[in-house]
């Protein structure tokens, strides 16, 4: 295990005192300490016959009283380039792990601590090596599955040809499709732009053979990983003694314990931010579809979080609230000002101007699908995403009418 930036948050002491205590393999390799840090720079472990050194790699922003971070390549030069399997810890960053890759060319398999891009599957370095990523904050356990052969110079990529096929798969769907749409068009338009269309998956389908090819020629003597990916969600159980140090933190974070460190509450009487004025404006001309969006979830996105304790948590509330992914929208979870929940102008956009003046300025009368993809972007949500499913379930249906003016009869 390699202490990261993540950790070092807490303290030199808190690590140490923690690795102590739950007897974490901890290896550092890149560190250098006035007073020397607990743990080994190298850890070297056998495995089913194979001879594994481990390096943990620190990022050079890692600010540590007394230390110093060195060039991980420099490191590196003196990495065993006989059978030894040499595997990296990395906590730098993608643009240092490709650099480092590409200098250090003994490293075998590069494991990133990276949350942004958790790769299900390793894919192979030019250098032969492998990398993989394993996820941050504890949400995923990867589990590496390595099978070496004699004389093997290079990993074999046993999800390419796979993913290849499946991509000649959709070329030669779509060609079909195409060729059917063509039969039936008269207009010369049309026409004209259905055969650039083909054309385009024409070249996507030649690329995609090639591929093919090339992937399935590549399966020849060759070391094999597999790495799966397993959640750690609900399933798995809490570890008692660990949940009631969170909860004590969460706690004092929404200041349900800790009135002093409770954040400021939002101000009731400021509506919305910057141009963003909140669905409580909207209503009063809009009924018959802020009904039906009070039936949705999008209308008790905040009050999830809250039950969840998470609502000041950087890493969730943007998705719960409206307008955090404009600049012009609300950047602190404790002053939303009313935007909390999937609101109105998640989809449509922000509507203070339109609010004032609905004939003047306009909205976004049918958000596409780029906008729902915005939050349900297939990692936090599970995946469960389907634009044909979920389409539906937000439309405003038959039974909105057309918008009343405030103070105005329905027609
Ligand atoms: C990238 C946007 C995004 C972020 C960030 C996000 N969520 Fe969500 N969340 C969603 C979407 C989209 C759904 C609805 C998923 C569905 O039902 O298809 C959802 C659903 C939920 C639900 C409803 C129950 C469920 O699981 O379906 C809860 C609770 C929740 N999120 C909590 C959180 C917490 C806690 C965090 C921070 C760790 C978080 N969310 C961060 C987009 C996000
Ligand atoms: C999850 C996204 C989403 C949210 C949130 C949402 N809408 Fe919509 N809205 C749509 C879509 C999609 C359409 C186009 C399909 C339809 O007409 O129902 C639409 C259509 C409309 C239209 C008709 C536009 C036209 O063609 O004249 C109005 C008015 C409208 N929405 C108002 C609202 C109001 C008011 C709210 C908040 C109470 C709201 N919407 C919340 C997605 C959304
Ligand atoms: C004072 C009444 C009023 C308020 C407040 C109001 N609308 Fe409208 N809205 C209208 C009228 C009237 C139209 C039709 C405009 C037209 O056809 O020129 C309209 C049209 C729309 C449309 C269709 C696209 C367009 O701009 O023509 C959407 C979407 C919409 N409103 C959403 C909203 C949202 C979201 C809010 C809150 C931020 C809101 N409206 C607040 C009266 C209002
Ligand atoms: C600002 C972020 C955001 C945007 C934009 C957004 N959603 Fe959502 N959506 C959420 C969150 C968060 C939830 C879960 C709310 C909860 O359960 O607490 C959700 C839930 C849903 C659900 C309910 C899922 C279920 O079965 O419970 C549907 C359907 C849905 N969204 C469709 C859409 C569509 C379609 C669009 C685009 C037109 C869209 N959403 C745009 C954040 C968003």
């Amino acid at each position: 295990m390699l202490p990261g930036r993540g950790d070092f948050a807490f303290g030199r002491p808190f690590v140490e005192a923690v690795a102590q205590a739950f007897e974490l393999p901890y290896v550092l390799s890149n560190v250098e300490c006035a007073a020397p840090l607990p743990w080994p720079t190298t850890r070297t472990v056998e495995v089913g016959g194979a001879h594994v050194v481990v390096y943990g790699i620190a990022h050079p922003d890692l600010t540590l009283p007394g230390c110093t971070v060195k060039d991980p390549a420099e490191v590196l030069a003196s990495a065993p380039t006989d059978d030894t399997v040499v595997l990296v810890l990395s906590d730098l960053d993608r643009g240092r792990d490709l650099d480092l890759v590409k200098k250090a060319k003994g490293i075998d398999i590069l494991v990133r601590g990276d949350s942004i891009e958790p790769l299900g599957s390793p894919f192979a370095l030019a250098n032969g090596g492998l990398v993989l990523s394993s996820g941050s904050r504890g949400k995923q356990l990867g589990v590496l599955q390595v099978e070496l052969s004699a004389g093997a110079t290079s990993w074999r990529d046993d999800g390419a040809v796979e993913a290849r096929a499946s991509e000649l798969d959709d070329a030669v769907a779509k060609l079909g499709e195409l060729a059917t749409r063509k039969a039936r068009e008269d207009d010369p338009k049309k026409l004209e732009r259905l055969t650039l269309q083909e054309q385009f998956w024409t070249k996507k389908k030649e690329a995609a053979e090639a591929a093919v090819k090339a992937a399935t020629e590549h399966i020849g003597p060759g070391n094999v990983a597999r790495n799966e990916l397993r959640g750690l969600g609900p399933e798995v159980g809490e570890h008692a003694a660990t949940k009631a140090r969170v909860d004590a933190v969460k706690a004092t974070l929404t200041g349900s314990s800790s009135p002093a460190g409770a954040p400021a509450p939002s101000d009731a009487s400021k509506t919305g931010f910057g141009p963003f004025v909140g669905t409580g404006a909207c209503t009063g001309c809009h009924p018959a579809e802020t009904k039906q969006w009070a039936q949705t979830s999008h209308s008790r996105a905040w009050p999830a979080l809250v039950a969840d304790q998470r609502q000041y948590d950087r890493d969730c509330y943007t998705c719960h609230v409206t307008g955090a992914f404009d600049a012009l929208g609300p950047k602190d979870p404790r002053a939303l000002g009313g935007l909390e929940n999937v609101g109105c102008e998640a989809c449509h956009g922000a509507g203070r101007e339109h609010a004032r003046d609905p004939k003047v300025a306009h909205l976004v009368p049918a958000p596409p699908v780029s906008q729902c993809v915005l939050c349900h972007d297939s990692r936090q949500d599970g995946g469960r995403f389907d634009p044909a499913t979920y389409l539906p379930k937000v439309k405003h249906g038959a039974s909105a009418g057309a918008a009343t003016p405030a103070g105005a009869k329905p027609r």
